[in-house]
């Protein structure tokens, strides 16, 4: 991990907006929580700060993946089912790196890394598509 623990892990700006205010609203919103996940790591008393972040993460990330969910169903957009599974597999894969993190199998910069890498993965690709997808059903 390169970021300084001042600096933010994931610097939000208009690259990593996809045009969808709702959608980019609660992507800021996950943002946030990951770099104040990150500013907490040296804290004394990190496993709780992490663990609370984490904890509001999952809450925000279900509201999150159920409305993108929503918004696939009602424009009929073909690849739900596969998008769907993308965000379960991201909810099982965060659980059980948290379960390493608490337990000391692993530091608490793969969990960091892994939501870094994850955020930027889905959002430019699946996330991205959705939004093309939505754009055009809305013009015709
Ligand atoms: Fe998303
Ligand atoms: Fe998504």
């Amino acid at each position: 991990m390169s970021s300084e623990r001042g600096a933010p892990l994931i610097a939000w700006s208009d690259d990593l907006a996809l045009g969808d205010a709702t959608i980019d609203r609660q992507h800021k919103g996950l943002v946030d929580l990951i770099n104040e996940m990150h500013s907490h790591l040296d804290s004394p008393d990190r496993e709780t700060q992490v663990m609370r972040c984490l904890t509001s993460m999952y809450l925000f990330a279900k509201e999150h993946f159920w409305d993108e969910e929503a918004l696939m169903e009602r424009v009929g957009y073909p690849d739900r089912e596969r998008h769907a599974a993308l965000h379960r597999e991201f909810v099982q894969q965060t659980h059980d790196l948290t379960d390493r993190s608490l337990s000391d199998a692993a530091p608490y910069e793969d969990l960091l890394d892994f939501l870094v890498t994850w955020f930027h993965d889905h959002t430019s690709t699946e996330d991205a598509k959705l939004v093309t997808f939505v754009k055009a059903t809305s013009l015709s």
